[in-house]
């Protein structure tokens, strides 16, 4: 699904060069909920932002799907942002002046896509992520977490093929926390969604199929889940973490 293969990204700041990622590799299969951990500056955005194609990479390759990244033209790869990925951020990103179903279309209304289905799956969206009440009112009237359920619908209105998620929790409490995190194992479960999250929260992470470490521009260490429990897991990250700080 996603594979990131020797990954290098370095940014020039007046003439200094500051290597950021410095020979990251992973994959993400079709249908897995994925995490990204590791310490402020390690490069967890800037890693997201290259599989995004926001910013250009200075070698290694990205594959999505069949494609690599690096071979795509600016339109396609405008394509690829809008029908291919589906994007939730820490701040929501949602249209003040736009309602909670319309902003969740706003994707298919970018790509010129909207029809009778899209609306129909918007509606399943609100289904889905329980925000079938608030769909129409607007983001300043509605809860940060509803904002952010609303943030993950948006992001799976055009079926992409992979979401990317930067610190989806990092502004709501606990409590909205889970339920995002449970809007994306919903979004996994019922809709096979694949989800790929940057995230500082172990309790976050510990709903993950597996959670990927960076440190120092690498993948320091990858912790799978597999029949741990979700508590068990948490502990183990913790661990892991702790870990890292000793060496
Ligand atoms: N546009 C930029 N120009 C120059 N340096 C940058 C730029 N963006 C990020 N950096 C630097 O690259 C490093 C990695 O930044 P990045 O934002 O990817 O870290 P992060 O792991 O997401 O951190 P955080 O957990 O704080 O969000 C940092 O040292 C940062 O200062
Ligand atoms: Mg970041």
């Amino acid at each position: 699904m996603l594979t990131v293969k020797d990954l290098h990204k370095s940014y020039q700041v007046g003439k200094t060069t500051y290597e950021v990622l410095k020979g990251v590799s992973l994959t993400v299969e079709k249908g897995e909920f994925v995490a990204v951990m590791g310490p402020s500056g390690s490069g967890k955005t800037t890693l997201l932002n290259c599989i995004s194609c926001y910013i250009p990479i200075d070698s290694g390759e990205i594959t999505l799907g069949e494609k690599q990244l690096a071979d795509l033209s600016e339109d396609a790869l405008a394509k690829v942002r809008n029908r291919q990925l589906g994007f939730v951020f820490q701040d929501f990103l949602l249209l003040d002046g736009l309602t909670v179903r319309e902003n969740i279309l706003l994707p298919a209304i970018i790509g010129g896509t909207v029809t009778s289905q899209t609306e129909a799956r918007a509606d399943q969206l609100c289904d889905v992520f329980g925000i079938t009440a608030i769909r129409d009112k607007y983001p300043a009237e509605i809860s940060g977490g509803e904002k952010q359920r609303c943030a993950v619908a948006r992001a799976l209105i055009n079926h992409p093929l992979l979401i990317l998620a930067d610190e989806p929790t990092g502004n709501l409490d606990s409590k909205s926390s889970r339920a995002v995190i449970r809007s994306f194992e919903q979004a996994k479960a019922s809709l096979e969604a694949t989800i790929f999250m940057v995230t500082h929260d172990s309790f976050a992470a510990s709903f993950c199929d597996r959670v990927v470490i960076l440190r120092d521009g690498g993948v320091w260490r990858t912790l799978e889940k597999g029949s741990t429990d979700r508590a068990a897991f948490q502990d183990a990250l913790l661990d892991a973490i702790r870990d890292m700080g000793k060496e």
